[in-house]
């Protein structure tokens, strides 16, 4: 299909949609769920599909009446498909709401449907600061890579660490963590002596762990998607990076709970920061932590989990306020949310539509024979510093 006539169809389904009429007696609520199921970001995908069945389970199938419908898609982290299956999902299936996005290039090929539809499209993975200004009917609960990285970069100097090497994949939410982390960690007293991008798909850290290791930093921050922190791990202690005394500092994606068990007890004692530990101290974490394994071999839930999660109450919330609304009026009942997360408090800005939250400093321990992020410090109620202009 070309693009007139894409937006040709879509008008078309839209006016079909605002007349009312091809809805009205329309009894389900429709979600349509890209994720990469697939590929070497699969992880991301699984993590997010079982969090989204969990709500299900505990908040039943049904919301102000109507059956509640998700469409699961399978992108393969390929953002050509990522669009086709976005538009398929609004032009044929009607969907009230599009959600998913595992990698930000996906998001973003998604913008111009959802704004052109009027579709309110929830990222519950994806990243990089700027997604939610790409359309006015994006709404996020994952978090923002300058959120984590200025934690740590508040942390680092005021412990020992001043002289540090940044490494991180070369895309939109590495580039969001080298500038914000260096941006502060200067501002802070530190030198960043040296900036290393990666390639974003199956990276080979060798050569780049080697330069590290010629420039003797006190630490290494880094940054990595969900998915590649294991690798990434494997070859800072192959590398003998922590025998020369390199510490590892990051966003809480290198340590990532899905993977944190296999990493091995060489992590113990790497810091980072982030929204979501699977060991936060909550009652209601504690449940989510509980329900999530049981329902899924053992599984732990992954920060890529809780915002699916959570991307499922913000929908659910608003088809709540909104009769199984769809449009503006389910945007705006998205809009402002404020609730109780497993990764603790949160809110959805109204001005901005990201995610407001706490960013927790965590070490990672052995507790009970298993390895967990344990926060031992918190920022609270953290806006994304990519937008507070
Ligand atoms: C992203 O592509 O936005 C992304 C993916 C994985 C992460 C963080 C950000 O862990």
């Amino acid at each position: 299909m070309n693009k007139r006539h894409f937006l040709g169809t879509l008008a078309a389904a839209v006016l079909a949609s605002s007349a009312g009429s091809a809805f009205a007696q329309d009894n389900t609520f429709k979600i349509g769920l890209i994720l990469p199921m697939t590929g070497p970001f699969a992880s991301t995908g699984k993590q997010v599909e079982a969090a989204v069945k969990l709500y299900m389970a505990q908040n039943g199938d049904t919301v102000a009446g109507k059956k509640v419908q998700v469409i699961l898609k399978d992108d393969t982290s390929a953002p050509d498909v990522t669009k086709r299956l976005a538009q398929e999902l609004v032009v044929n299936d009607k969907v009230n709401v599009l959600a998913g996005f595992g990698l930000t290039p996906l998001a973003l090929a998604c913008a111009p449907i959802a704004t052109q539809s009027k579709t309110p499209l929830v990222v519950m993975a994806a990243a990089t600061s700027s997604i939610t200004e790409a359309s006015p009917y994006i709404i996020r609960t994952s978090f923002t890579l300058p959120q984590a990285a200025v934690g740590i970069a508040d942390w680092a100097p005021k412990n020992g660490i001043k002289k540090v090497v940044s490494l991180v994949a070369d895309y939109g939410p590495g580039l969001d963590a080298e500038k914000y982390f260096r941006e502060r960690f200067t501002f802070n007293g530190g030198v960043v002596v040296e900036a290393l991008r990666v390639p974003m798909r199956n990276p080979d850290f060798s050569p780049f762990l080697q330069k590290v290791r010629d420039d003797k930093p006190d630490a290494l921050f880094a940054f990595v998607p969900s998915g590649e922190g294991a690798a990434l791990m494997k070859q800072f202690i192959e590398r003998g990076m922590d025998k020369a005394g390199i510490k590892l500092i990051g966003t809480g994606d290198i340590t990532d709970d899905d993977q944190l068990n296999g990493m091995g007890d060489a992590t113990i004692g790497v810091v980072t920061a982030h929204h979501y530990s699977a060991s936060h101290n909550s009652a209601l974490n504690k449940k989510f932590v509980d329900a999530f394994g049981k329902a899924n071999n053992g599984l732990r839930p992954n920060f890529m989990a809780v915002g699916g999660y959570d991307g499922m109450h913000v929908i659910y919330e608003a088809a709540k306020t909104t009769q199984g609304g769809r449009g503006d009026a389910l945007l705006a009942a998205m809009k402002g949310q404020v609730f109780e997360s497993p990764r603790g408090p949160m809110f959805i800005d109204a001005q901005t539509r990201d995610v407001v939250h706490n960013i927790y400093i965590r070490k990672v321990e052995k507790v009970n024979g298993q390895l967990w992020n344990q926060e031992f410090d918190v920022i609270k109620d953290v806006k994304d510093p990519g937008k507070v202009k």
